[in-house]
């Protein structure tokens, strides 16, 4: 992978990503208000920035748990078949489960990774995506909550990779490659 033959285009700033996880916060809120737990599950690897600023709005009692699902390798092509890389340390049967997912694209990873945790039989589950790509879909599914509806586009940065890289920046951007 050369990493020096693209350039990223900023799509979402910095600033309207916290706007924007402020204005979920305040829904997911008050959908679980009355809560005794909320066990939010991140999935692995690219909601981990946006679970710890989704967290740090939520006056809520959290508990925290990871999930990683395999999905798309380095390619840039989604990969139909889902595997459990790493499950939950914790149970959730009986819990109020939040489900925390960086993008819904074709739409795989969530429906593999929804079924299953509904399995466990949760008192409540409801899923918040940061990105929802919906002209991508192939599955039929949607999150509860989605921060952002965006274009085709592969994008990166606030925890989101393009073969392993860019994670780090503070907005999303989107990938283009050089002429
Ligand atoms: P799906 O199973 O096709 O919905 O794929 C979901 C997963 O693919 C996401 O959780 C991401 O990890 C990855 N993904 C989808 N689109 C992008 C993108 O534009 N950039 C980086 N990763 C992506």
């Amino acid at each position: 992978m050369d990493h020096s033959d693209y350039v990223i285009d900023e799509m979402i700033s910095a600033k309207s990503i916290a706007a924007r996880v402020e204005e979920l916060a305040r829904e997911i809120h008050a959908h679980f208000a009355d809560t005794d737990k909320l066990v939010v599950v991140g999935l692995l690897r690219g909601s981990f920035v946006f679970i710890a600023d989704l967290v740090r709005e939520l006056d809520l009692p959290v508990e925290v748990d990871f999930l990683e699902a395999s999905s798309y390798g380095n390619a840039m092509e989604s990969s139909r078949e889902v595997r459990i890389l790493k499950d939950l340390r914790g149970e959730i049967g009986g819990r109020d489960v939040l489900v925390v997912e960086d993008i819904v694209d074709t739409g795989f990873t969530l429906a593999h990774v929804v079924k299953l945790l509904r399995s466990r039989e949760p008192k409540r589950l409801e899923v918040c995506a940061l990105l929802d790509k919906p002209s991508r879909r192939e599955v039929e599914i949607k999150a509860t909550w989605t921060g952002f509806e965006i274009p085709d586009a592969f994008v990166v940065g606030y925890g989101i990779d393009y073969a392993q890289r860019n994670r780090n920046l503070p907005h999303i951007g989107k990938v283009r490659r050089k002429a």
